[in-house]
């Protein structure tokens, strides 16, 4: 039928939403991809912006990744049809149809995600950046964190989403590889 690639397309659309460029054109906040780290996310907007624009920017691109999976949950689909609806919602914020396909890191988005495949898991995840980012003040070393720790504990908690999160993480590690050399270099920024 029709109904499945629909899906996905409509997952790929609702990742492509600039949540952070919306934020900050009503904000009256620079464009995020001109400033800061360049990229337009809630990390980007708090250091260029204020924690309001932060805040919206988190929460907007944590609900299209979860209205996104949600929408394709509700047609009750096969385990194959929810992974492959993940990763459009994921890849359509890391590669807009707008905004000359130069989007975000996807670390909200994936919440966002998570939040509709086990509510258990987004915690944890929720857990490891908060710490990480309470001791280091390193929005980007959270993150990698997060990259990293979801698999191991999926493996406990979501076993059948365990393929599709270890994917995800490889492609955050992928994304954050400017903040990693920044990183190595001690020159990553701390709020
Ligand atoms: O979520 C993005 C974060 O991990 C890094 O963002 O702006 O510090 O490169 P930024």
């Amino acid at each position: 039928s029709l109904t499945e690639p629909a899906l996905i397309g409509l997952a790929y659309l609702l990742g492509s939403i600039p949540t952070a460029l919306w934020v900050c054109h009503s904000m009256g906040i620079p464009d995020p991809r001109q400033q800061g780290s360049k990229n337009p996310g809630a990390s980007n907007v708090l250091r260029i912006g204020n924690r309001r624009a932060a805040l919206f920017t988190l929460l907007g691109d944590i609900s299209k990744g979860a209205l996104a999976v949600s929408l394709v949950l509700w047609t009750q689909p096969s385990a194959t049809l929810v992974t492959l609806s993940v990763l459009a919602a994921f890849l359509g914020h890391l590669y807009p149809l707008f905004g000359a396909y130069r989007g975000g890191k996807g670390v909200a988005i994936f919440l966002g995600c998570t939040l509709c495949l086990s509510p258990a898991l987004l915690l944890v995840q929720l857990l490891i950046w908060a710490s990480v980012f309470a001791l280091t003040r390193i929005a980007s070393l959270a993150s990698v964190a997060l990259a990293l720790s979801t698999p191991l504990a999926a493996w406990y908690l979501a076993p059948e989403w365990l393929s599709l999160v270890s994917l995800i993480g490889l492609l955050l590690i992928a994304r954050h590889r400017d903040n990693l050399v920044s990183l190595w270099r001690g020159q990553e920024h701390r709020f």
